[in-house]
């Protein structure tokens, strides 16, 4: 028994002053990188596992086309990464192998497919490494349904709460587990800065802070108090407070849901929030997500690997509309507005037009690039 408490108490320890260096690192704050002032920006292509390279080999093409002069003049490359995939992860033992992590650090902004993730084990998800190792701590998604006036866009907080001790927790025995959650408010201020700014300067109305600080005291008490401290600084602002299970009732309750407009959550929650809110836009294919730190951001389709899909043997029939609105929301991210508003009508014209995207009595994936490219090339 003893020796059971003696463990967990010293493997507590490690984790606490890992966690501790992290919160002196996050302290210090880090300056953004100005995209416009670079010559040339690398853009990393990262396919992923199950439908990860069929909906990425789309997203290569799209771009290629519509970016055939700015890759002509150098001011765009395309650089293709190779060795994000499940089997050389488990060969190297490695959430991120180094050999794959240093290719991916020579780029400024990357397009990921989806990564498997295993359930259980120690092998932490690959998404979540590379938000950890470059720091990537606002993501962003945002949600449009026209018809129902609903414009979300949603700050997940990115890097820390469940998520960074997710695959690190103890089992003092046979019977019984724990997991941690961190939260600091450096890292709370930050998330909370970026929704507050976007708000600011998108003529938002509104932030919705989400958290369960009635039950996660001491880390969603912090959230939401520094939400607040820095709600200060944004007096035109209004700010909204709900706990994320009311949230997951408001978000499809039709008399208020339009109401909402910039959300602010921790990790988790805002996990699972933006699949229901991506649900309601027509499914989680459909949804972009954007990982934001100030020297580097990724841009991936909120979906997953679709396994089942692969398994049927229909992988060719994947949507690559989700990865597609993250390759916008990428472009906007580098200064290309005006790509990325050409992209972004072809795409809602195309997701409107074949709504069975993804299926198999919808269209193939290839023949959306097709169509895709050929629109691009005038
Ligand atoms: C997401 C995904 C990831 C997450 C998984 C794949 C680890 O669900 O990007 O929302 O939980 O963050
Ligand atoms: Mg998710």
């Amino acid at each position: 028994m003893n020796e059971a408490i003696e463990k967990t108490v010293e493997a507590f320890r490690a984790l606490l002053e890992e966690q501790l260096s992290r919160q002196e690192r996050l302290e210090k704050g880090e300056a953004p990188k100005d995209y416009a002032a670079l010559g040339t920006v690398t853009v990393g292509l990262i396919d992923g596992d199950g439908i990860g390279p069929v909906i990425m080999d789309c997203a290569g093409k799209v771009l290629e086309a519509l970016l055939a002069t700015e890759i002509a003049e150098r001011k765009i490359v395309l650089k293709k990464i190779d060795g994000l995939t499940i089997e050389n992860r488990i060969a190297k033992g490695k959430a991120v192998p180094d050999e794959v992590l240093s290719q991916i650090r020579t780029c400024d902004v990357l397009l990921k497919g989806p990564t498997a993730t295993p359930h259980g084990g120690n092998m932490e998800s690959a998404n979540v490494a590379l938000r950890r190792l470059l720091d990537l701590y606002a993501n962003v998604r945002p949600v449009r349904i026209p018809e129902k006036k609903i414009d979300w866009t949603f700050f997940r907080e990115n890097s820390e709460g469940e998520y960074v001790l997710g695959s690190r927790g103890i089992a003092p025995n046979d019977g019984m587990a724990i997991d941690f959650k961190v939260t600091t408010a450096a890292g709370s201020e930050r998330i909370a800065r970026a929704a507050f700014e976007f708000a600011k300067n998108n003529g938002k109305k509104s932030v919705t802070v989400v958290t369960k600080a009635n039950i996660m005291k001491k880390t969603d008490g912090l959230f939401s108090e520094v939400a607040r401290r820095v709600s200060e600084d944004y007096p035109e602002i209004e700010v909204r407070e709900r706990y994320i299970d009311i949230m997951t009732a408001e978000l499809i309750d039709g008399a208020v849901n339009a109401t909402f407009d910039v959300f602010l959550l921790p990790n988790l929650y805002g996990d699972i929030l933006t699949d229901e809110a991506a649900q309601l836009q027509g499914g989680v294919g459909t949804a972009g997500s954007a990982n934001i730190g100030a020297r580097c951001a990724m841009f991936e389709a909120i979906h997953g690997t679709a396994p089942r899909l692969i398994e049927a043997g229909l992988g060719a029939y994947a949507s690559p509309f989700s990865i597609l609105r993250a390759a916008v929301l990428m472009l906007r991210h580098i200064s290309l507005a005006k790509a990325a508003s050409r992209l972004e009508s072809e795409v809602d014209a195309l997701a409107a037009a074949y709504p069975n995207s993804g299926s198999a009595d919808g269209p193939r994936c290839a023949e959306i690039t097709d169509m895709l490219t050929e629109a691009l090339k005038n």
